[in-house]
């Protein structure tokens, strides 16, 4: 066997899969591997999937499949990530091509894993449900360079009965504050501009630690404090778990971003029962008005399933009001997709398919209603934008508000990595377009 020089992590799903495959290459180059060009020709090769829905899966299985006749090129196959967990060892029977298995809290015995199947060639896995917490962070390999993910929570305690996150990433394990300031702080000294604080439910943050004394708005002050930090985001919370104290600090806190994900999953309290969301839909609007309240230019983001198991047309309507009502400005819509081992499984899936994509072709309309208004109202406004790359077309400049709005404008490259001040003019689909502003003037959203 020759030894492999070479490797490709080929990513499905949310940021927390990006941040791990991140995490995982930084550990592949300490041994002194390179990336490869492309999947083709890649020494090892992993998939670092996701389940959340079933499509997501079906992808990984199709490319899975069609992989058995190319195997020869490759020294080692394996894939990491949810559908490990949610898989495990019969991913072997199915794919009898695979060399590994490696779940979501196993990445830091990638390398030994890689030895073990190179040196026995056997098949091996090892997908365990107890967080590993020596990750080796510092060494993840990004490949943007200004703006950088960073984990302070992971796994979920919530167990919304649709969602198979509790048990593809396990119990809410926070991260020692001392190692996340220790990262932002570096990460700030190698030029980061903005850091996005990842976890399930970053809300929860320390609860499961009390002797830390530090709750997630308080990780917050500490982070706002590090010389140089100039943007803070996070994802993605649960509305129960949004404090007044949090609030206070998006309010206070210079570096924090005035936008909350703040998924709502449906506008009926029979549903939002039935998915065990923890809240009604009176107690979610309340939060929401408290939270515009303290921090009147707040943006909302959320996130929204339709065709829930015995949802109704006039259900299905109240989510319809509820986007009316809240107007997000951001909004991920899904069908909603039976998943093996959640609680919902055990109800019949009984929406027709068709109804559930009638149902989220509406809302996807909808949202596009409320987000065109939303940008109409900010034309002739100028908002801070954070210079991210060059268009597509390799002329303009790409930016995103601190409100996480596409903006598209004419500049310099020299301006990459810089926070610019733009006039927003006009709009072309989700994206704003605008021109540096000459006046100082600036409306801050
Ligand atoms: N079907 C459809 N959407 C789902 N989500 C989670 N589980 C499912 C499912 N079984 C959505 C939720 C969650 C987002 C990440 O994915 O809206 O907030
Ligand atoms: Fe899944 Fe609910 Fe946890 Fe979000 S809060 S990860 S939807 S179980």
């Amino acid at each position: 066997m020759r030894e492999p020089k070479t490797y490709f992590i080929r990513t499905y799903g949310c940021q927390m899969n990006e941040l791990d495959t991140e995490i995982m290459a930084g550990q592949l180059q300490k041994r002194g591997l390179t990336p490869a060009l492309d999947e083709e020709t890649a020494d090892i090769l992993i998939f670092n999937t996701c389940s959340i829905r079933d499509l997501a899966e079906r992808k990984v299985m199709g490319k899975l499949g069609k992989m058995g006749r190319g195997k020869k090129q490759h020294c080692l196959i394996g894939v990491t990530g949810c559908m490990a967990m949610a898989k495990k060892d019969a991913l072997f029977r199915k794919f009898p091509h695979l060399d590994f298995v490696l779940g979501t809290n196993n990445i830091t015995d990638l390398g030994t894993m890689i030895d073990e199947a190179l040196y026995t060639r056997r098949q091996i896995f090892k997908t365990e449900d107890k967080f590993e917490e020596n990750l080796d962070y510092l060494s993840a390999k990004r490949d943007n360079k200004i703006k950088a993910s960073v984990s302070i929570i992971r796994g979920c305690d919530k167990f919304c009965t649709y969602c198979v996150v509790p048990y593809t990433r396990g119990q809410e394990v926070s991260r020692p504050p001392e190692s996340i300031v220790e990262e932002c702080r570096r990460l700030v000294d190698q030029g980061y501009k903005e850091i996005t604080l990842l976890g399930q439910n970053v809300n929860s943050y320390g609860k499961d630690q009390p002797e830390w004394n530090c709750l997630f708005h308080d990780l917050l002050y500490r982070l706002d404090r590090i010389p140089g930090m100039e943007r803070i985001r996070f994802m993605t919370s649960h509305p129960v778990d949004i404090t007044l104290d949090l609030m206070q600090a998006i309010r206070d806190l210079p570096s924090l971003c005035e936008f909350v994900h703040f998924p709502i999953q449906a506008g009926s309290n029979r549903i939002l029962k039935k998915m065990h969301r923890i809240y009604t839909k009176e107690q979610y609007f309340e939060k929401v008005e408290l939270l515009r309240q303290t921090v009147p230019d707040v943006s909302l983001g959320t996130d929204i399933i339709v065709g829930f198991p015995t949802e109704t047309e006039e259900e299905f309507q109240e989510t319809c009001d509820a986007l009316k009502q809240i107007r997000y400005s951001l909004a991920f819509i899904f069908a909603y997709s039976s998943r093996k081992g959640t609680p919902a499984m055990r109800w019949k899936d009984d929406v027709p398919e068709e109804v559930k994509l009638d149902r989220l072709q509406r809302l996807l309309d909808l949202q596009n209603e409320i987000s065109n208004e939303e940008r109409q109202l900010m034309l002739g406004n100028t908002y801070e934008v954070l210079v991210e790359r060059l268009n597509r077309d390799g002329r303009q400049l790409k930016g995103r508000t601190r409100c996480w709005k596409k903006v598209i404008f004419e500049g310099d490259e020299s301006l990459i990595g810089t926070l610019q001040k733009v006039k927003v003019h006009s709009y072309s689909h989700q994206t704003l377009l605008g021109e540096l502003a000459k006046t100082p003037h600036l409306k801050v959203v």
